[in-house]
């Protein structure tokens, strides 16, 4: 239902957001014309960031392969480093060692992971160290975010992984993020949690390296 409302809604923005940009390229558009489309052009992209993220939480997962871990963090590297760079944030890596393969959907998990790097960015915007380690235990493999920002403000730790849960200003942060993180690591038979550093905040999935419960829909 959420899925259908977000497609139908996001069906006519996007055409909408298509118009915007052929009067914002033409150069007859004056300057003042220009400035109040690019406000309505930054609402368009908050609320199409939304419905995607309604879409992105409805999908079923698409099909769970057996995948090395450090392909998948190097796929994150990759999507993110243009914000890296901008951010001035290093991104350190590490896979341990015969690492396992474990079953996931691929598209998901990289989705969980791109919501926690993002998360990091948001909180280092002067900069910072941003590092992704994977590493197994006897019957799960771990995967360990950490940051050097300021950590977890106090008054979200308690229910952090809900929806709607944000310290960010409105059109920054919906608060869906660390929601969909807990729902992908959910369908996949793992854990997440999260705690503070110092400095910085960690954030740590656990994914059965058996695979996911057969009995997910
Ligand atoms: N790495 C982090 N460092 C500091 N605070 C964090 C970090 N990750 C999450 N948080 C806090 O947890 C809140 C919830 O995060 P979540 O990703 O669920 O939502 P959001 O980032 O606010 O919005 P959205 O992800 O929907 O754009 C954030 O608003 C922020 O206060
Ligand atoms: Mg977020």
């Amino acid at each position: 239902m959420a899925a259908n409302v977000a497609h139908q809604a996001g069906t006519p923005l996007n055409l909408v957001s298509g118009y915007v940009q052929m009067i914002l390229g033409d150069p007859r558009t004056d300057e003042r014309t220009r400035s109040r489309l690019r406000t309505v052009d930054a609402q368009i992209q908050q609320v199409t960031r939304v419905l995607r993220t309604m879409l992105d939480r409805a999908r079923p997962p698409s099909g769970f392969e057996a995948v090395s871990l450090g392909a998948i963090i190097t796929r994150v590297r990759e999507v993110a480093q243009p914000r890296l760079w901008r951010s001035n944030i290093r991104l350190e890596t590490s896979v341990a060692a015969g690492l396992p393969a474990v079953k996931v959907d691929p598209t998901q998990l990289e989705m969980a992971l791109l919501n926690l790097v993002t998360n990091a960015l948001d909180a280092m915007p002067g900069g910072g160290t941003l590092s992704i380690q994977a590493s197994a235990g006897p019957k799960a493999v771990r995967l360990e975010v950490a940051d050097s920002g300021p950590g977890l403000p106090a008054e979200v730790l308690s229910h952090l992984f809900d929806p709607w849960v944000t310290t960010k200003p409105a059109g920054q942060g919906s608060g869906l993020g660390l929601a969909i993180v807990r729902d992908v690591v959910r369908t996949h038979g793992g854990s997440v949690s999260a705690y503070n550093q110092s400095p910085g905040a960690v954030v740590v999935i656990e994914l059965p390296v058996s695979g996911p419960p057969v009995t997910s829909s």
